[in-house]
């Protein structure tokens, strides 16, 4: 009787999400879910990914500081390339003038050295998780062009110089874009003008030659504003400021965006001959709240609702099906472009550390990444490397 609801459920979960059959040895999984074959289930992921890129994930204070051996040496058999989830950001590694709080970030450095891991350091120059004494004087006022640039080149000689050679690479820049494409009115705009962005991008290269500069940021699947990105990175190329790379941040839902866009631009960026990858993936299986929850403005805080949380306790399977399947469907796009996409982070390691939980609504529970909150790694996981 069990085995025969068991196989009921199973044959309505295939239907409702119309799951293709495990018939050709790719979907081989018994559950209704995609799963790899017995081999590929127990290598790591970065394993399965070793001839289409690197797979990474971000890092937190807590995982690289608490002292728990076993978070650790889990990220180091999955993933080989690792973010700094906050550790790195202005106001935690600089909070106050000639103040430096290297402690983590030296930390995080030892372990990816010693582990090989490709290390990107996030982030210089965003207008979130920056004090706003960089911008202001003694007397609250608004510093000039020449103060700020000064700020600046102080931050990124002692952060990126302290790292010299031993961080691989920078997302320099983030965020700078509206959605329709144009220059954010951030504080770096309105005090230094338009040449922030190069400006910084070249103090970096001085900083640490070696290392490959970045621009990252959210929604780049929109038309207007991957245009915009398009634009802002060929002006860059045109004066000769090196720039290695696109990071699309990738913060996803289980319906948009839409695979076509995906695609769309990865080709538009592909035209500029850098590195592209998705520094910052996602998947959320909660309501969006409201339209501004396509990008990922940190700013915004929308009231909790119950249906806006609405699988507080556990994920129905009919779910869990749906973001394999969105999983898979997102894989398949960038594993058909893996010769120009150099690698795919996720933002986290597993679903309790989302900070998805608390945006843009706080205190929900969301399943967006690859291991669930037993830090196991989901099922479909080990068959990603095969979607097409
Ligand atoms: C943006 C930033 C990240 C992080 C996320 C939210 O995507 O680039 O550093 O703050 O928002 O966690």
């Amino acid at each position: 009787m069990k085995l025969l609801i068991s196989l009921l459920a199973l044959s309505l979960i295939i239907t409702a999400c119309n799951i293709p059959p495990p018939s050709d040895g790719q979907y081989s999984g018994d559950n209704g879910l995609f799963e790899g074959n017995t081999e590929a289930q127990e290598a790591s992921i970065h394993t399965n990914f070793s001839k289409h890129f690197m797979i990474g994930t971000a890092v937190s204070a807590k995982q690289i500081l608490g002292g728990d051996r076993s978070t650790l040496d889990l990220i180091k058999k999955e993933f080989n390339a690792i973010t700094p989830e906050n550790i790195m950001k202005w106001e935690l590694i600089h909070p106050k003038p000639n103040v430096y709080e290297f402690k983590a970030a030296d930390a995080l450095v030892n372990f990816a050295e010693q582990n090989d891991i490709f290390l990107v350091g996030h982030t210089l120059v965003w207008h979130h998780m920056t004090p706003d004494w960089i911008f202001k004087d003694d007397a609250g006022k608004y510093v000039s062009r020449e103060v700020l640039l000064g700020r600046l080149e102080e931050h990124i000689n002692a952060v990126v110089g302290r790292y010299k050679n031993r961080i691989d690479a920078w997302d320099v820049v983030n965020e700078a874009l509206n959605d329709d494409g144009s220059l954010r009115e951030s504080n770096w705009l309105k005090i230094i003008g338009e040449d922030y962005i190069e400006i910084a991008f070249e103090m970096a290269a001085k900083a640490a030659p070696n290392a490959k500069l970045y621009y990252n940021d959210y929604s780049l699947t929109e038309p207007k504003k991957r245009r915009g990105a398009v634009r802002l990175i060929g002006s860059l190329q045109a004066k000769g400021v090196k720039i290695d790379g696109i990071g699309f941040q990738g913060h996803y839902g289980l319906t948009w965006p839409s695979l076509n866009k995906l695609e769309d631009s990865i080709k538009a960026f592909e035209k500029l001959g850098i590195d592209i990858f998705i520094s910052e993936l996602d998947v959320s299986v909660l309501p969006r709240g409201g339209e501004n929850q396509l990008g990922a403005d940190i700013s915004l805080n929308i009231e909790i609702e119950d249906k806006l949380n609405p699988y507080p306790r556990r994920l129905p399977p009919v779910i869990e099906a749906k973001l394999a399947r969105r999983y898979h469907e997102i894989f398949a796009v960038l594993n058909k472009h893996r010769d120009i996409i150099s690698r795919v982070s996720v933002w986290g390691l597993s679903d309790e550390n989302s900070w998805l939980n608390d945006w843009p609504v706080k205190e929900r529970t969301d399943y967006p990444l690859l291991f669930d909150r037993q830090m196991k790694k989901k099922s479909f996981v080990s068959s990603l490397h095969l979607a097409k």
